[in-house]
């Protein structure tokens, strides 16, 4: 097994296509490192340059201790899962999964005949390989069907197979689980991390959907327009995003962003003013504009199982304009003197679709941003 590391790795498609810019990033032997991204952000071309399917333009790339840019796909000991996987649909899911390993191990027809021994013995051990893999995948029972007698969810896992059964250094997923329907892929997504408990294989895993991220990623990596925003475990991506790009992606409903002006010790965003957190730098810069994030899940209504005790800058009066019933909590969309701000709340909570409420924000959880650049302040 090994890391991977890219340093200072771009990729530039054309002229000017910038599809990763000046990557820098440290993946750690035996890690699970999540990739995500809006669709378009690079993710695939970094993939790919690990790869190396894409050459990268300039910077290094090592996987353990050596430099891989000139070493060629092949002799990387990786495997890919490809975001449109595709099985040989003339092949049964046996030879799907066992095609890669005899393609490396039986090195052809004229090696096999001048080394009989030999070629059994590999036959004998690829046989239990597979058996294996399929075992572990569940697939056991559908070794001798074809990929179009299959369901999407366990071609999903054949080609998984194709990639596990190698047990290659590095493993790499382009969004394998996205034609999976929400339940199979909830229980793929626990294989997936049971198979990385067990055969600790440092594993880059890429997709646009922060749940799958924050749910899989040892570290997640989140990128926007080739460019790496933070890196880190999910527990500090959520509650410390280094800007307002991350704060906005990771975390359903999103983040509400207000924009305001720093007033004495508050944040004047129109509708009410947000106090600072104690220590925060941008206290005394009276003047200044700035974005204060909320996620929805720290704004209360003051009625019902309020945690913080209401106070002139930690409250605001909203009217609902729709209420969603979800079961376990209710999301709230919120209009406050103009201002639009989603909140999710108790379901015991009383409030009506039409009606008004007060609010309340936990402020010791709110995020600050510099307007111009979107950087955290804290
Ligand atoms: N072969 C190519 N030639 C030119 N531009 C390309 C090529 N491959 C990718 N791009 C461009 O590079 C950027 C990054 O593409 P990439 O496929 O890495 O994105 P992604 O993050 O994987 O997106 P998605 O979530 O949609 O799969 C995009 O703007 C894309 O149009
Ligand atoms: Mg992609």
């Amino acid at each position: 097994m090994a890391g991977v590391r890219f340093q200072n790795v771009s990729k530039v498609f054309g002229k000017d296509v910038k599809a990763v810019d000046d990557l820098s990033l440290d993946i750690r032997d035996s890690e699970f490192m999540v990739l995500v991204g809006p669709s378009g952000c690079g993710k695939t071309t970094a993939l790919r340059m690990i790869a190396g399917l894409e050459e990268a333009t300039s910077g290094d790339l090592f996987i353990g201790e050596n430099r891989v840019n000139d070493v060629p796909p092949k002799d990387r000991d990786i495997a890919m899962v490809f975001q449109n996987y595709a099985l040989y649909p003339h092949m049964t899911v046996y030879e799907n999964i066992a095609f890669g390993l005899k393609l490396r191990e039986l090195k052809g027809f004229f090696w096999q005949v001048s080394h009989m021994g030999e070629a059994t013995q590999k036959k004998k051990e690829i046989d239990s390989r597979v058996q294996e893999v399929a075992k572990m995948l569940a697939i056991d029972q559908l070794l001798h069907r074809r990929p179009k007698e299959l369901s999407g969810g366990q071609r999903q896992r054949v080609a998984l197979g194709r990639a596990i059964a190698r047990k290659p250094r590095v493993f790499l997923m382009d969004e394998p689980l996205s034609n999976l329907d929400a339940k199979l892929r909830i229980q793929t997504r626990a294989e997936l991390i049971r198979l990385h408990r067990d055969l600790g294989i440092t594993t880059v895993y890429v997709t646009h959907d922060q749940v799958e991220a924050m749910t899989m990623g040892q570290r997640i990596a989140v990128m926007s327009n080739g460019v790496l925003q933070q890196c880190d475990e999910p527990e500090n991506v959520y509650n410390k995003p280094a800007n307002k790009f991350v704060a906005g992606f990771i975390g359903a409903p999103p983040m509400n962003f207000l924009d305001g002006t720093v007033t004495n010790g508050h944040v004047d965003v129109g509708a009410f003013k947000i106090g600072l957190p104690a220590g925060n730098p941008l206290k005394g810069q009276v003047g200044k504009k700035v974005t204060v994030g909320i996620r929805p899940e720290d704004i209360y209504d003051s009625t019902t199982n309020c945690p913080v005790p209401l106070t002139a800058e930690n409250s605001f009066d909203a009217q609902v304009d729709v209420l969603e019933k979800l079961g376990a909590e209710d999301t709230a969309y919120l209009v406050a003197d103009g201002l639009h701000i989603t909140a999710t709340l108790d379901p015991s909570a009383r409030i009506e679709a039409g009606k008004g409420s007060t609010f309340a924000v936990d402020l010791d959880k709110i995020h600050v941003f510099e307007f111009e650049t979107g950087m955290a302040v804290r």
